[in-house]
């Protein structure tokens, strides 16, 4: 029998997203996944117009991802009545800009991480979010990651104790390639910081999801290729001003301390977001590189089976639900799916945490605030590396 599709009854956030890059494809995949996969019918984002400055691409990408217009000038989406969702996925030195004009236009806001090139940009678009009483989110990605989200409830549930150690790191090795030329995450007045803001900042913020605010830090850092080609003149080269590497000891207010490192170009490090965090009761240690696992050690195991225990993720995670896990051996499928999910699926559960703070209008973590205290404790690092000195992170209030 043919019948008629009902359409959805309930209007769609309408997105209007600036950049055609990298970032396009894993937003665009989310949002599109995301109405697919969810039952609620609120959760529906509506691709309407794209921009980015480079008219070829963005032409190419509209076409290729479904978006129903396109424009090179990200005025189109900030400034128009037909946005509700401005999502920003350009190089960082143009997030300022174009979210002060989005909130003045009466726009929630989505942007990329680093929210800002450094702590007094952000402070002010915090500012400017919070007074304007819209929605603002910064995609710290990996803080909806299942194994991610499991840890954090064991850690409140008290299963590790009180947290003693932090260790964190992001690394890659991709940028150890001196062939790539001299794009923008290589030019401070570009991007910030290099691996510290690019990569860094997620490890950061999963250090502050995981265990809390930093006080204070000890840093430096490394540049291990100097020089890259120009892209548009490979015969000539140009000056690289940022770090290739950055480490920093933490302490953090609650008494506990750690380090957090980060590198784009350490050789056999393909993608390594990790942490291992130790309390008085237990551990718990996480790699993206196994991101399907999640290990867990309790100090209260019998000398015998003392040791980590490896936790494949599966139906019975959070998030994880939303995927493609069958409901066999009972309700969560326990012990019998782990399929497996990966790099998209993480954007989809984002997307679909912020379809909910928009649905909610409340702007809920990681909003711009999480954003500031990143940037913050970046350029806290970055002083702290230039002096060689401790630094305290100087905290700007939002009311
Ligand atoms: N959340 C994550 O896990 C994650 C991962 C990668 C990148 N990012 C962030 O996303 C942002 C974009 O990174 P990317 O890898 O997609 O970069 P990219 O270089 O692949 O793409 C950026 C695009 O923005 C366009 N652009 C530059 N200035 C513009 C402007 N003023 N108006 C319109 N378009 C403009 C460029 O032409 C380019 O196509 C950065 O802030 C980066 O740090 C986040």
């Amino acid at each position: 029998m043919m019948k008629q599709i009902n359409v959805n009854s309930i209007a769609p956030i309408r997105v209007g997203m600036i950049g055609a890059g990298y970032m396009l494809k894993l937003h665009t995949l989310a949002m599109r996944n995301l109405a697919s996969l969810t039952d609620d019918e609120r959760d529906r984002f509506e691709l309407t117009r794209l921009v980015d400055t480079n008219a070829a691409l963005v032409e190419h990408e509209a076409i290729r991802w479904g978006w129903s217009q396109m424009d090179t000038d990200w005025r189109s989406i900030t400034r128009s009545a037909d946005i509700d969702l401005v999502d920003i996925a350009t190089p960082n030195d143009s997030h300022h800009e174009i979210c002060l004009d989005a909130f003045a236009h009466g726009k929630h806001v989505l942007c990329e991480k680093p929210l800002a090139m450094n702590r007094h940009q952000a402070a002010e678009m915090a500012h400017h979010a919070a007074a304007s009483g819209k929605v603002h989110i910064v995609n710290f990605t990996y803080r909806s990651w299942p194994a991610i989200v499991q840890a954090r409830q064991l850690i409140q549930a008290g299963k590790i104790g009180k947290i003693r150690h932090f260790e964190g790191h992001f690394f890659q090795d991709h940028n150890n390639d001196a062939t790539i030329p001299l794009h923008w995450r290589f030019q401070k007045a570009c991007a910030g910081a290099g691996a510290l803001g690019d990569i860094g900042s997620h490890v950061i913020d999963l250090a502050r999801f995981l265990v809390g605010d930093i006080a204070s830090v000890s840093a430096l850092t490394q540049r291990f290729i100097e020089q890259r080609p120009f892209p548009h003149d490979r015969t000539q080269s140009g000056k690289v001003d940022v770090d290739d590497l950055a480490a920093a000891l933490v302490r953090f207010e609650n008494g506990a301390t750690g380090s957090i490192k980060a590198s784009w170009a350490l050789p056999g490090y393909k993608n390594d977001v990790f942490f291992s965090i130790v309390g008085d009761k237990g551990a718990i240690r996480f790699s993206w590189e196994r991101s399907n696992e999640l290990q867990i050690f309790d100090a209260a195991d019998e000398p015998q089976l003392s040791g980590y225990r490896t936790v494949l993720i599966g139906r019975a995670h959070p998030g994880a639900e939303l995927f493609w896990f069958p409901a066999l051996g009972g309700e969560l499928g326990l012990g019998v799916t782990a399929q497996g999910i990966g790099y998209g699926e993480a954007f989809t559960l984002s997307f679909r945490h912020y379809a909910q703070a928009l649905r909610t209008g409340k702007s809920l973590a990681p909003n711009f605030i999480d954003g500031l205290r990143c940037c913050e404790i970046i350029d806290a690092i970055l002083l702290s590396a230039e002096t060689g000195a401790w630094v305290d992170v100087d905290k700007t209030v939002i009311v």
